[in-house]
């Protein structure tokens, strides 16, 4: 009967069969061995005994093993015990006859022998009853191939001894390694097939990582999409490579740098006048965010992280409602945020700008001005509850992206090389897997209703944490962000741009869908 072997990865197994033989049979097999390769069997000599009509031990019984090379020069000729194990090592490579007879004859004439035959065998990944039924092998030609594979696999073993080949193993298993985790890491398969034709999106900082991920998601699946890029030129190229990947022409760049509240609101005011006008909004994904060492003033004196990753995307977003709050559509406001921020983490309000401290750490400084980020899109979830626009903050998780380049513990080429691996093993996933969860905030039917939410990477719902949801602080960074934006002047001027109205806003507030007025609420 054929056993069936499938053997995985590089545990030693044993195989075993067996066969029947006369009395005075001899049992011989040819088959081809390469070189220098060593050969191990285990054998036990039965004999049939016709009272049990069963198979017993016989001590006595020898087994005689004779193998030849291709030369038919004698390699091994031995008379073995009933139960032992045989070795012998090929010198020259070709066809090699192994025989193997008993001496039973000599003590139990006429008898029926059975010889089980055990190899011990490595690494191997084969299905012998496939193969056999394939090749049409019997028992014994079943047991050579084994054998031979065996063979084959020390011969591989034994070539591995080489440099070289140590080396090139290394890096195969390094790369098997890899591709087991970044697959592990992909998390749940999510991909929709909704269709956002007629659907417009804007997304901050898409000229990279994320942000140029997601809009390539949409544009795959027939969105208009506005990139608000600080960089006008390195905008159009990535443009022009989304647009010829994904065959959507309707993607456009429009400057806007979010550490300079004047190109905000010129970003805002030609979305809403001009050729530029935009007919619809469906979603604003701000994304654009900067970390840094150093510690850098904008044009407005506030640093650099805090005017890019809170302060910009606080101006914005408010000068972008009034025509939100307009429109009939739903409206979804996506903030990129992460799980950093329930990590130790607190807005000190009283260096907010961190000019005071004496060290300027720029990773703390970053998880700060996130953290302020979703205390803004927590309060402004709660202010437009009752319109057409909701407020999600999603976390794409640890994400392959030049974010971090500026930080000092890459500036040394070797821990730039060590991070990378160690930032791989803890769960960093590329910019189109993170870009999931987004994806679903925007347009996925599920997350409608969804407001005031943090959504993780595999888009469950996640904590925002006790600061996020301390409503007295979150109040006291709203009107600190109000004044710092200047956010009145702003919106004046705007209204100015876009309609020529001269005079303050608070004389001609625009009503929202539910009734309430959005420049009071915003201000509320
Ligand atoms: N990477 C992660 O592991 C990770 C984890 C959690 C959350 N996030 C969040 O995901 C978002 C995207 O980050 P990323 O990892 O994709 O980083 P990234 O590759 O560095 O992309 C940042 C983008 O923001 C733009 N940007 C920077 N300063 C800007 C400014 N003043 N005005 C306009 N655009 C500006 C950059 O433009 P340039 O091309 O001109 O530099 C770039 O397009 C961020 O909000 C980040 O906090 C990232």
């Amino acid at each position: 009967m054929l056993r069936k072997v499938i053997l995985l990865a590089l545990l030693p197994t044993v195989f075993g069969l067996y066969f029947h033989i006369a009395e005075t049979e001899r049992k011989c097999f040819i088959e081809e061995i390469p070189d220098e390769t060593m050969v191990i069997g285990n054998y036990k000599v039965q004999l049939y005994d016709p009272n049990t009509k069963g198979y017993g031990d016989y001590p006595n019984i020898g087994m005689h093993v004779e193998v030849k090379d291709p030369e038919e020069k004698v390699i091994l000729s031995k008379l073995y015990t009933s139960e032992g194990r045989f070795t012998f090592t090929s010198h020259t490579p070709g066809e090699h006859l192994i025989c193997l007879y008993s001496n039973s004859s000599a003590w139990f004439s006429g008898a029926q022998l059975r010889v089980h035959l055990d190899i011990q065998v490595g690494e191997h990944a084969q299905d012998y009853e496939q193969v056999a039924q394939k090749d049409k092998l019997n028992e014994l030609q079943l047991r050579i191939r084994q054998l031979l594979d065996q063979m084959a696999l020390r011969r591989l073993v034994d070539g591995l001894k080489s440099p070289w080949s140590l080396a090139f193993s290394g890096f195969g298993a390094a790369y098997g390694i890899y591709y087991i985790i970044d697959t592990t890491q992909a998390g749940t398969k999510y991909e929709p097939d909704f269709d956002l034709k007629g659907k417009t999106y804007i997304v901050t900082g898409a000229t990279s990582g994320i942000g140029q991920a997601t809009v390539e998601e949409l544009a795959r699946r027939n969105a208009r999409v506005i990139m608000a890029c600080r960089n006008r030129e390195k905008c159009i190229q990535v443009r022009r490579d989304i647009v010829l990947s994904t065959r959507n022409k309707q993607i456009f760049c429009r400057q806007c740098d979010l550490s300079d509240f004047d190109s905000i609101r010129s970003f805002v005011a030609k979305l809403s006048q001009g050729k530029f006008e935009l007919d619809r909004i469906d979603g604003v994904v701000n994304n654009a965010a900067t970390m840094d060492d150093k510690r850098k003033l904008s044009k407005s004196g506030i640093e650099q992280m805090l005017m890019t990753n809170h302060m910009g995307s606080f101006l914005m977003t408010g000068l972008l409602l009034e025509k939100l709050f307009k429109q009939e559509n739903p409206v979804k406001i996506v903030f990129l945020n992460t799980n950093i921020i329930n990590r130790k983490c607190d807005i000190d309000f009283d260096d907010l700008n961190n000019d005071k401290k004496e060290k300027f750490d720029g990773y703390e400084v970053y998880k700060q001005t996130k953290l302020a980020q979703a205390m803004f899109a927590k309060e402004l979830s709660e202010k437009v509850k009752d319109s057409n626009v909701s407020v999600i903050l999603t976390d794409p998780g640890r994400t392959k992206t030049s974010l971090s380049n500026k930080l000092n513990a890459q500036d040394f080429f070797l821990s730039r090389w060590l991070l990378k691996p160690i930032s791989f093993i803890m769960g960093q996933r590329r910019p189109e897997k993170a870009v999931k969860p987004i994806l679903y905030a925007l347009a996925d039917p599920e997350a409608d209703g969804l407001n005031g939410v943090f959504i993780d990477r595999e888009r469950q719902l996640q904590d925002l944490g006790e600061i996020v949801e301390d409503k007295e602080k979150r109040e006291k960074l709203w009107s600190i962000s109000l004044a710092w934006t200047r956010f009145h002047e702003h919106l004046n001027q705007l209204k100015k741009e876009v309609s020529g109205d001269e005079g303050s806003v608070e004389d001609k507030p625009t009503e929202t869908k539910a009734g309430g007025r959005w420049y009071y609420l915003w201000l509320a």
